[in-house]
């Protein structure tokens, strides 16, 4: 019984492990990888704010082109900076060795990164870095702590700090409220994110679309034939419903007589 109790311990140290360092919860994001306009925009982004360190090597430009619904002029003009041919595959020219020299850790490729990290993992780390001194790039993150990465994208969201700030308290999930007055119940919470006014050249709404659209570029990037699958279930389900009609003509036909 001893042996037993403890081999179910040992089987469920992964889990426990695994529960310790999940870190801060995060927000869930809702995408939608059949929107044309939020993967061209999470597109243009992705050439825009990551590609000066990032590849997506096993991806081609002309098959984004062609997915997302982008003339290859318009991606050539617009989203090619490198000089690249419509058919090559999104790599970038730094060397891992140097930018392991200037970052502390190599970029790594993201073709395949919202598989490996799941999608409200990449929204939550691109809006969660803070300003931190104590960092060779002066922020840190909350989702990723002591990343090598920058802030890209301060521009956009302006430069985010820790505080305080009060928030409502959630027991069991549930967000708690006042009985009598049906007020939210709020406690100061030191640890929170607040971006300083006027920073940024987009609102907090404007942003959180901006990331979720790039995490939905990174998505689909992740997997391509998920946005034709779709479309040929959809097929599928058509032909069945036309030949159901025909096929149940039939059976009413041969039965005719039977009865
Ligand atoms: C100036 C260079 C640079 C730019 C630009 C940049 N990154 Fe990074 N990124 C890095 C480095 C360096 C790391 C590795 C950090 C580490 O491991 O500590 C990294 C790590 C990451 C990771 C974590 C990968 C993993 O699974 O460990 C993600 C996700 C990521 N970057 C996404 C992005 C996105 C999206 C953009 C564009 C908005 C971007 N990065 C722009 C340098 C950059």
């Amino acid at each position: 019984m001893k042996k037993l109790f403890a081999v179910l311990i040992l089987a469920a140290m992964p889990v426990l492990s695994f529960a310790n360092t999940a870190g801060p919860e995060l927000e869930k994001v809702d995408i939608d990888l059949s929107d044309k306009a939020a993967l061209q925009d999470g597109a243009r982004t992705f050439a825009n704010y990551c590609m000066g360190c990032h590849s997506a090597k096993f991806q081609r430009y002309e098959r984004v082109a062609d997915d997302l619904g982008i003339p290859h002029d318009l991606m050539l003009s617009k989203l090619v900076f490198t000089g690249a041919k419509i058919g090559d595959h999104m790599s970038i020219g730094m060397q891992p060795a140097d930018a392991k020299t200037w970052f502390g850790a190599a970029p790594p490729d993201l073709t395949l990164v919202a598989r490996v990290r799941g999608t409200d993992w990449l929204y939550g780390y691109l809006k969660s870095f803070y300003e931190d001194p104590a960092r060779p790039w002066g922020v840190n993150n909350k989702v990723f702590p002591n990343v090598g990465m920058p802030n890209v994208l301060v521009g956009l969201q302006g430069r985010q700090v820790v505080g305080c700030k009060q928030v409502q308290i959630v027991e069991d999930g549930k967000k708690q409220y006042d009985p009598l007055t049906g007020t939210p119940l709020t406690h100061e919470a030191c640890d929170q994110l607040t971006v300083k006014e006027n920073t940024g050249s987009l609102n907090e709404a404007q942003f959180d679309e901006k990331v979720k659209n790039l995490v939905t570029f990174l998505a689909y990037s992740a997997n391509p034939v998920k946005l034709q699958h779709q479309r040929i279930g959809t097929y599928v389900l058509l032909y069945l419903a036309f030949f159901f009609v025909f096929a149940y003509l039939l059976k009413r036909e041969y039965w005719k007589d039977v009865h």
